[in-house]
């Protein structure tokens, strides 16, 4: 892109400012700008822009819904899925896909959140955890899941850098593809595109929902139909305890043929911080927890159980089939008002007290509503969910180290092992992925 075309497309969308510090830019800066604007996407902009007219206003009510129904897979169910969902993985069409892309801002943690050393005895990485689990996958199904993993411009060369640094924790390279999503700029009330420094748009990540985007954008999608893959694993980067690929939820989403499935688990309390999933006009939906009233939160059954029971943790089963379709079509943004700095006139960079302007972010689970047939499979946290998100407190490194451990001495117990209260345990996910394999494989204390 040339200067004259960056004005020209600047200019004709209202955004001129953003060359107005061009004079005073070395060549290196002038070019870094203009490769910034020709990634700036200007229909999204637009709305954007359009979307700043309610943004004063008070959160739109999430309206009226119902909880939506829970499958809970038991007995002769759960072992027609469990074995479907095996068969799958020994046929090698179960890939693994991981959103990695986030800042971790919550966490105070400042490289890539898949490197945050999290066991409790060998400070290995997040990553770590779930690249054992593949390995683990591998050699008992004896075929590979593939793992997708999208990162940020942010923090992509880190990441890759952490997994070169591990010699990709013992996985076969070729099987892992590492992807970026999209980056946004944000906008001031008055929709113009921020400058953080005289020659540089802020930009920030385009959310979980931009992963189908650069799903296709990259070729991981074609990546996936190439190699035969049907199912996809949907997870977070913040955890470790997430059982990937669980051949009965991978099962249950191919046996029902939906497009869609969500694990879901009895909130800690009616205020945690999940989304839930809901059915509001005969179609699924997820109401993010930012949008529930206190009393929604609040409401309770009249046997005393909270209404809204079951939250998301954001583990899911996509086809490749919908993942495929809803890549072309656009989702819609979410805004958030934020403290962001900014350039002032004099080219200072200026970091507000209050927030000053507004990111957006795309949110996979928008594409619920599209989803033909779409499943919820109850699970239990204390095997599967115990996030890394704050620093302190609840979902925080301490409880996450408590919880892991908490389960592998329920498996060592069911192993016939008994440790005194307080000793500290740690299992590689390769060596063992669940109870029942570290049974039968005998113990290794060490
Ligand atoms: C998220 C979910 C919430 C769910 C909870 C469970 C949203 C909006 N909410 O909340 O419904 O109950 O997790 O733990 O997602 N990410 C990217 N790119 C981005 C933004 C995020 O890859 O641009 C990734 C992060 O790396 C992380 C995941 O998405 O793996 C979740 O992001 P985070 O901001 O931590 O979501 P929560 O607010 O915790």
């Amino acid at each position: 892109m040339t200067f004259e075309e960056a004005k020209a497309v600047l200019e004709s969308n209202g955004q001129g400012h953003v060359l107005r510090f061009w004079d005073k830019l070395d060549a290196t800066g002038q070019a870094a700008l203009l490769a910034q604007i020709a990634t700036l996407d200007f229909a999204a902009i637009g709305r954007m822009q359009a979307m700043l007219k309610d943004a004063g206003k008070p959160a739109a009510a999430a309206g009226t819904f119902e909880p939506a129904p829970v499958e809970a897979p038991e007995g002769d169910e759960k072992a027609v899925y469990h074995a479907k969902g095996e068969e799958l993985l020994r046929a090698g069409k179960v890939a693994a896909l991981l959103v990695a892309g986030g800042q971790g801002s919550r966490l105070g943690y400042d490289g890539p959140k898949g490197a945050y050393p999290i066991g409790p005895i060998s400070d290995r990485p997040l990553f770590w955890f779930h690249a054992r689990k593949l390995l683990g996958l591998k050699q008992t199904y004896g075929a590979p899941v593939p793992f997708y993993i999208m990162t940020s411009e942010t923090n992509d060369a880190a990441t890759r850098a952490v997994f070169e640094a591990n010699d990709y924790f013992g996985l076969d390279r070729a099987g892992v593809f590492f992807f970026v999503q999209g980056m946004w700029p944000a906008l001031d009330p008055e929709g113009k595109i921020i400058l953080d420094k005289p020659g540089h748009i802020f930009m920030s990540p385009d959310g979980h929902g931009g992963t189908l985007a650069a799903l296709d954008r990259s070729g991981a999608l074609a990546d996936m139909a190439k190699r035969g893959i049907e199912q996809v694993f949907f997870f977070q980067v913040d955890n470790p305890m997430v059982d990937i690929a669980d051949p009965t939820f991978v099962g249950l989403n191919a046996t029902k043929g939906a497009d869609m499935s969500l694990k879901v688990c009895k909130k800690r309390d009616a205020h945690e911080g999940m989304g839930v999933v809901v059915i509001r006009d005969n179609t699924y939906a997820m109401v993010e927890y930012s949008e529930l009233s206190d009393e929604q939160m609040e409401r309770t059954n009249p046997d005393g159980s909270l209404w809204l029971a079951y939250g998301s943790p954001a583990i899911h089963m996509f086809s490749r089939a919908f993942l495929q379709a809803e890549a072309e079509r656009p989702m819609p943004l979410h805004l958030a008002h934020k403290k962001i700095a900014m350039v002032n006139d004099a080219g200072e960079t200026v970091k507000p007290e209050k927030p000053n302007g507004y990111k957006f972010e795309k949110f996979i689970f928008d594409v619920i509503p599209n989803a033909k047939t779409l499943l919820t499979m109850a699970f239990d946290r204390t095997q599967e969910f115990s996030p890394v998100k704050n620093a302190e407190g609840n979902d925080s490194p301490a409880t996450t180290k408590r919880d892991l451990q908490a389960k592998w001495r329920g498996w060592l117990a069911q192993a016939g092992v008994t440790l005194p209260e307080g000793t500290p345990v740690e299992i590689d996910p390769a060596y063992a992925l669940n109870a029942e394999q570290l049974k039968a494989k005998g113990i290794l204390i060490g």
